[in-house]
């Protein structure tokens, strides 16, 4: 999609858990990165013509059986190229000079003292703290190369050789544990590889709607919306690319949020004009749901509705050429095993089942390349509003899965007015974007409370709030108690059918983010 003139900046994976955060910060750089496996062929690398290159870390040794290299002709390219940890040390060995385990393995906080002539570290105080976690040590640098930065443990931990645009850090930059390590980056983009920081949300937008006018053509595309950011921003983009051959589906399974399907309507309709097709399909899903508690089969049920439905929908409308969908970068970026072997995991979005095959649909998926906050600039350069942008992720089966116990319309319609006022009180003390997202779930209990002097015998909610960066792992959200008051005594007063209100406390692990 990306312009190949554009000239990214590579990054050549050995398995590092952080080769992703390392493509991020040169895109933070206003340079545009691609991840690819070490193992990459010379011809690929060349066919992307790229500015520079860095060698990620890895958890191998280099003198490991098996250990993964590049292609050594990567060193010949003459190409601007950096080695971070791993990438650092097979750079010495593979140019001649000598890697060792050290005697001490040395993981966490370091300090750089370095004498920096290459610009590399400009603007990095002289002395600075940066992130080791590394068991090898470079012990004999290349010839041609010199040392200009030490830590205490480590003698070469930042060397290079300028002529030859190589350069190597034993650290790793790209962690916040390095505070000021964005701006190697930013150097290495600039200064180093020459490139001249033109990489923006605004000329990402441009050239994807024109990739997608090119590739569409004359064709039809059929996107399913679902109110959620990745969708939203893809349908905006395509129509933006190909207007009235874009036709969206909604539908409305019953299990939304309070005024979801109205937003998505005012917008998607009202304010960028795009076919619509709402599917108002509640009725169908609470049917097959009532009196189902197993947290497995409602999924199963909702899950297999959805294809059923949006299956329907498309036969309507005649032949689709393309399927859109909202696959983001961390999906298709292929991960490399640690021993070395290309093993590649793909991941994708298939939310709508085997549909594409089925009706001999292509996928169209304009956002493979951009990682989640990058999705959210490109949805406020599309002009969608913050409501939807900033939105906190929705659960392909909703409030089915936070409903615990028996799914019912009054049930829902309870839990769809707590959850509002959640959402509302976190929006209104300032919150909504420290948290990753916040939900309320309703339990299959019920709790004796009094109010106004009657006894009653009804509903318990538990609220949930999570920070997280990528969903795998999350904590509970630390509210200022008064927050939680409010919202307690608001659920309270007014949701008829609830009389107690919890506050779930327990981080992912053990727990999951959502309750079924
Ligand atoms: P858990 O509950 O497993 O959820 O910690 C991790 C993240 O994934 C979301 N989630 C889903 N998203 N379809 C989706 O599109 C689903 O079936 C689904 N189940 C969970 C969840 O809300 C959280 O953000």
């Amino acid at each position: 999609m990306i312009n190949p003139e554009s000239n990214p900046i590579l990054v050549l994976d050995f398995g590092a858990q952080y080769s992703k955060l390392i493509a991020r910060r040169v895109r933070e750089a206003n340079v545009f990165s691609l991840i690819l496996p070490f193992n990459a062929s010379l011809d690929e690398i060349k066919k992307h013509k790229p500015a520079g290159i860095i060698l990620s870390g890895g958890p191998a040794s280099v003198h490991a059986p098996g250990a993964p290299k590049c292609d050594p002709r990567v060193f010949e390219l003459g190409i601007p190229i950096l080695g971070i940890c791993y990438g650092a040390q097979l750079m010495a060995q593979e140019l001649g000079g000598k890697v060792e385990p050290a005697t001490k393995r040395e993981f966490g906080i370091a300090h750089l003292d370095h004498r920096d002539t290459t610009g590399l570290l400009s603007g990095m105080d002289a002395r600075a703290q940066v992130w080791m976690s590394h068991g090898d040590l470079v012990t004999k640098i290349p010839a041609g190369f010199d040392v200009f930065g030490t830590t205490d443990n480590c003698p070469f931990a930042a060397f290079a050789n300028p002529a030859a645009k190589m350069y190597a850090l034993q650290f790793h930059p790209e962690v916040v544990h390095t505070p000021q390590g964005r701006l190697v980056y930013r150097n290495f983009a600039h200064a180093i590889c020459g490139h001249d920081a033109s990489w923006t949300m605004g000329e990402f937008a441009q050239l994807a709607i024109e990739g997608v006018r090119a590739k569409v053509g004359k064709k039809r595309v059929l996107c399913g919306l679902s109110g959620g950011v990745d969708s939203s921003v893809a349908a905006v983009l395509i129509h933006r690319a190909i207007a009235d051959q874009l036709t969206c589906v909604f539908v409305n399974n019953g299990l939304l949020r309070k005024g979801e399907a109205e937003l998505v309507q005012k917008v998607f309709r009202g304010n960028f004009n795009i076919n619509l097709v709402y599917v108002d399909a509640e009725k169908r899903f609470l049917d097959e749901l009532a009196g189902v508690t197993e947290p497995e089969a409602k999924r199963k049920i909702i899950g297999r509705l959805f294809v059923e439905i949006f299956e329907e929908e498309a036969t309507k409308l005649g032949h689709m050429d393309f399927l859109a969908q909202g696959t983001l970068y961390p999906d298709v970026i292929e991960s490399v095993s640690a021993t070395g072997g290309p093993s590649v995991t793909i991941k994708s979005h298939h939310n709508v089942g085997g549909l594409p095959e089925k009706m001999n649909m292509q996928l169209l998926e304009p956002l493979r390349e951009l990682f989640k906050d990058e999705v959210r600039a490109l949805g406020r350069e599309l002009g969608l509003p913050d409501d939807i942008v900033w939105r906190h992720p929705f659960p392909g089966p909703g409030l089915g899965v936070r409903c615990v116990g028996a799914i019912t319309k009054e049930r829902l319609e309870t839990l769809r007015e707590a959850d509002a006022i959640f959402i509302d009180e976190i929006v209104r003390a300032g919150l909504y974007r420290d948290i990753w997202q916040a939900l309320v779930v309703l339990l299959p209990v019920r709790s004796v409370g009094v109010q106004g002097d009657e006894r009653t015998y009804e509903e318990v909610c538990s609220l949930r709030a999570v920070t997280s960066e990528d969903a795998m792992t999350a904590d509970w959200f630390r509210f200022p108690p008064e927050v939680l008051a409010r919202v307690s005594t608001r659920i309270c007063n007014e949701v008829r059918h609830i009389n107690r209100v919890m506050y779930d406390v327990t981080s992912k692990p053990p727990a999951t983010i959502e309750w079924e």
